[in-house]
């Protein structure tokens, strides 16, 4: 299992626009990546790659967790895309986002290649981790042995547009519900799916864009279902949908303060009063309960919230 970090709100920002890497660094996300692959032109990828090494090493990116993505593993770009970014500037990088994954060899690949730059440059050996996209019919039936391929993966990440594409889905509007499917969310298996097998290898799950930046209620509602399963963000396109995210995928203050209360009062009934089930106001709390508030509270404090109620003993 990779590092755990906040990723609630994860900026795509194209490499080959140098206005958009600036204007980046303004902007409140817990996460960004730098974008090689869809979102530069071919004749544009080369040149991208310098931007990259020049915006990471250039810093003022805040404690957010820095990441890049490369071209998929059958581009001829891929490779070089790699050493390029991790010998100029694999210090100041903390993952890799593989597009296009359909297999556990695709993230099998991109781990040796980091061992054998970091062992030439005198990187710390295994550091920098990888986030791989699941974004069409094959990579999501290799969702688990996708999940279980590297101890760097930290994160599987939804990719809806491609993904949409691959199933040949009757819609042009990526993240939306395709019309015509009335009865339920048509994304649930493919988000439950990814959600499982991140889960089951101690991931986080990350749901992809939703293209209708100017919409930002319908972002916020496609945001609230990923995040009500368990997703830990969502990428974000535009400064609009920044703030949106950042407050979906964190605990309300009302949940944070309850969950905090719930791991004050067990913790108090089993090492205090030596019991395993216990009340608290009207609410009986066992174990399970403990675990289910340690989610919410996690999910508070990596968001900066900060508690409003205190725990009395005997309330
Ligand atoms: C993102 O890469 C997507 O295809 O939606
Ligand atoms: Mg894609």
């Amino acid at each position: 299992m990779g590092t755990l970090r906040s990723r609630r709100s994860v900026l795509a920002v194209p490499a080959s626009n140098p206005r958009f890497v600036e204007k980046a660094r303004s902007l409140d996300t817990d996460a960004f990546f730098l974008d090689l692959e869809d979102a530069v032109a071919p004749l544009e990828k080369e040149t991208a790659r310098d931007t990259v090494v020049h915006a990471l090493n250039e810093g003022g990116w805040d404690g957010r967790v820095r990441t890049v993505r490369v071209n998929d593993v059958t581009t001829a770009w891929a490779y070089r895309d790699v050493i390029t970014v991790v010998e100029g500037a694999g210090a100041e990088l903390d993952a890799l986002v593989l597009p296009k994954v359909t297999g556990p060899r695709d993230v099998q690949w991109l781990d040796t290649l980091l061992t054998q730059i970091e062992r030439a440059v005198g990187l710390e050996v295994g550091r920098i981790g990888i986030e791989a996209q699941i974004e069409d019919a094959r990579g999501l039936v290799e969702v688990d042995a996708i999940a279980a391929a590297s101890p760097r993966l930290e994160a599987l990440v939804y990719g809806p547009a491609d993904f949409m594409a691959s199933l040949n889905m009757k819609s042009l509007v990526v993240g939306e519900q395709p019309p015509g499917y009335d009865v339920g969310d048509a994304y649930h298996y493919v988000l439950m799916r990814i959600l499982m097998a991140a889960r089951a290898n101690g991931l986080q799950a990350i749901d992809g864009p939703y293209l209708q930046i100017r919409d930002v209620e319908a972002f916020r509602r496609s945001a609230a279902r990923s995040a009500a399963l368990g997703f830990d963000g969502k990428w974000v396109l535009h400064p609009l949908q920044v703030e949106a995210a950042n407050e979906v995928f964190a605990p309300d203050q009302e949940d944070y303060d309850h969950a905090e209360l719930i791991l004050d009062a067990y913790e108090h009934a089993t090492t205090v009063d030596r019991r395993g089930a216990v009340m608290l106001g009207e609410e009986m709390l066992d174990e399970a309960s403990r675990k289910m508030a340690l989610v919410i509270a996690g999910k508070g404090r990596a968001a900066g919230l900060v508690r409003t109620r205190r725990f009395e003993p005997g309330t």
